[in-house]
């Protein structure tokens, strides 16, 4: 597959998934307050569902393409620590495991009946905060030298 190709998908991925956080965290948090609990239940159930069915695509495109970028500098990510650009994109790629590290911890609790407001709240915190990162990091490494 040709690079424009890739770097497209995996662009469109981060769109969608980094678009999909924000709403969750500074939108539909911020909609709380203002609308009662039985109103907001339903919806936010519908959305539960709705991410169910179509976040897995968008995940596997984003890292399937991010898995393939990576490859395509595998000379880079052999030594991280011997330029700037290695090491930020190494730091890009680690906090993106992480979000997927996030990802399986919520699943995992969802199964046990674990998975409370207060979790859940922090996970989506923590996932919008590895997101803001990844994009600076992913921008940074091409603009940032040491
Ligand atoms: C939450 C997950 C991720 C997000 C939000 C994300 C986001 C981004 C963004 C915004 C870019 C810049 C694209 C551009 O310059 O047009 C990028 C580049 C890149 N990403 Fe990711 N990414 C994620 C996961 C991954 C994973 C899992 C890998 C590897 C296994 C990866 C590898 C790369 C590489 C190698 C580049 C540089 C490609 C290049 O310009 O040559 N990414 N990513």
């Amino acid at each position: 597959m040709s690079y424009g190709l890739l770097i497209t998908l995996h662009l469109l991925g981060a769109v969608a998934f980094a678009g999909t956080v924000f709403f969750e965290v500074v939108l539909l948090a911020g909609v709380h307050d203002r609308v009662p609990a039985q109103h907001m239940r339903p919806v936010e159930q519908a959305l539960g569902t709705r991410a169910t069915a179509v976040m897995p695509w968008v995940l596997l495109v984003l890292y399937t393409a991010g898995a393939a970028l990576a490859w395509r500098h595998r000379a880079l990510l052999a030594h991280p620590l011997a330029s700037s650009m290695g090491t930020l994109m190494a730091l890009k790629i680690g906090l993106a495991f992480s979000v997927l590290g996030h990802f399986f911890t919520a699943m995992w609790w969802r199964r046990r009946g674990q998975l409370n407001g207060q979790r859940s709240h922090r996970l989506h915190l923590s996932v919008f905060c590895h997101v803001l990162a990844i994009v600076l990091l992913a921008k940074a490494m091409f603009y940032l030298h040491w």
